[in-house]
């Protein structure tokens, strides 16, 4: 009995050493985010051990995990919400009730989880759409996407641009009531990574050219080439998302490699071949003097992967990695970044780069919140930052759209 006793608290120890990290003051409601954190990396942990004794993949823990928070669709007195399909690809449909002599807006949601968890089901991304959809008067599609690693690149960016497709045909858009000149395609972390994407590409065909009047972008992730920013440093550790997890969840969108993975950890991922890129991402050029703070720019350290290349530089999963004269046909743009979050210098850099190119750019900086607030925003686990940046977020459509 005290043998294990003695265990058990030798464990927690460790734990609680292992999980520790100094929890920035500025942070809104620290203790939440502490314990998010904390819980965060216990997961991953756990799913580390799993992974070790072939139980199942890293991800998986937190694709199980995600999965607990699914709920149907549930209309209310204000809005029908159905789930359907578009051309083969899920969504959930959020229609205003109410009788209106105007065609309304669009929203297009893609949701966030690393490309290899999430879903519009799950209740955060519900509670997001339905605020959307109810304060808007407007009709906000969400669609899925199959998720990594059974869902390779560019399956998650196939199926949203798939989808985005089958919904701006002319006869659904009728349908649906919605006016062609008020269409939004927004998303999350990597949700908004894939809502650059799509835009991208759709601004390129001249079929869909002027579609799309703006697009919305929530920390996203926004290129792999260099996960050595000033951000990604700081923010090394967390809070809750650590750049090594981030990595872990999000590399099986290309590979499983072992290789490939320390690579990316060591961030000499990069062939030879690919030093033009650089120029895009250099955040020594791009990022605001205030956050270089005392950070050194290096020289990219080359690898050896040249089977890697092709795929990372793919604008279906790069949307900063495209000179400026393809940036130009960009939107209307709303980019919200967070202070603690490692991709906040993607956005900051995406921010720059559009505004050199001209194109009309809000960005709202949270300086007291975590990338993934706006998860946080039902039981049972709330963070009033996710409520304030899903409240900016609306607003921003609300003047724009
Ligand atoms: C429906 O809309 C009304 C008026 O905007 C609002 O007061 C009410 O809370 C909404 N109901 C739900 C369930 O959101
Ligand atoms: C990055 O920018 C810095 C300063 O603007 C410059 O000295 C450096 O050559 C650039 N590097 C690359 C790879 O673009
Ligand atoms: C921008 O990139 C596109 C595609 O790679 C290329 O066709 C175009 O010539 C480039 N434009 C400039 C000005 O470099």
């Amino acid at each position: 009995m005290g043998n294990k006793m003695l265990l058990f608290g030798l464990s927690c120890i460790l734990l609680a050493y292992y999980t520790y990290i100094p929890i920035p003051e500025n942070l809104e409601e620290p203790w939440k985010v502490r314990l998010i954190d904390i819980l965060t990396k216990i997961t991953a942990l756990t799913a580390t051990l799993f992974e070790y004794t072939g139980l199942m993949n890293f991800e998986d823990l937190f694709f199980i995990i995600t999965k607990t928070q699914y709920i149907g669709p549930i209309s209310d007195e204000n809005l029908t919400v159905i789930d359907t399909d578009f051309n083969n690809i899920p969504v959930r449909l959020y229609l205003p009730k109410r009788k209106s002599e105007r065609q309304r807006p669009a929203v297009v949601y893609i949701h966030g989880g690393a490309f290899s968890t999430g879903s519009f089901k799950m209740r955060p991304y519900d509670f997001v759409n339905r605020m959307t959809a109810s304060r808007l008067d407007a009709v906000v599609v969400a669609p899925d996407y199959r998720l990594a690693p059974q869902g390779l690149f560019p399956a998650a960016f196939e199926d949203c641009f798939v989808a985005i497709k089958f919904f701006l045909q002319d006869k659904v858009l009728k349908k649906y009531g919605v006016d062609p000149a008020h269409i939004c395609i927004s998303g999350d972390s990597s949700g908004g990574s894939l809502a650059g994407s799509v835009t991208q590409l759709l601004q390129d065909d001249p079929e869909y050219r002027n579609k799309i009047k703006a697009q919305a972008m929530i920390y996203p992730g926004l290129q792999v080439i260099d996960t050595w920013m000033p951000s990604y440093r700081e923010y090394e550790n967390g809070p809750f998302l650590s750049r090594k997890l981030a990595i872990r969840l999000s590399i099986v969108y290309f590979t499983e490699e072992r290789e490939t993975i320390n690579a990316v950890l060591r961030n000499e991922h990069m062939p030879e071949g690919s030093r033009d890129l650089f120029k895009f991402v250099n955040w020594s050029h791009f990022l605001p003097e205030k956050y270089k703070k005392n950070h050194v720019y290096r020289k990219p350290v080359f690898g050896k992967l040249n089977a890697f290349l092709p795929l990372i530089k793919d604008r279906r999963l790069s949307p900063l990695l495209v000179n400026d004269s393809w940036l130009q046909r960009m939107p209307l743009t709303y980019v919200l970044t967070c202070e603690h979050d490692i991709l906040r210098d993607d956005g900051f850099i995406y921010v720059t780069r559009l505004r050199n190119a001209g194109v009309p750019v809000t960005h709202e900086h949270i300086e007291d919140a975590i990338h993934g607030a706006i998860s946080f925003v039902t039981a049972p686990m709330y963070l009033h930052s996710g409520l304030r940046i899903i409240n900016k977020y609306i607003s921003w459509l609300q003047e724009n759209l």
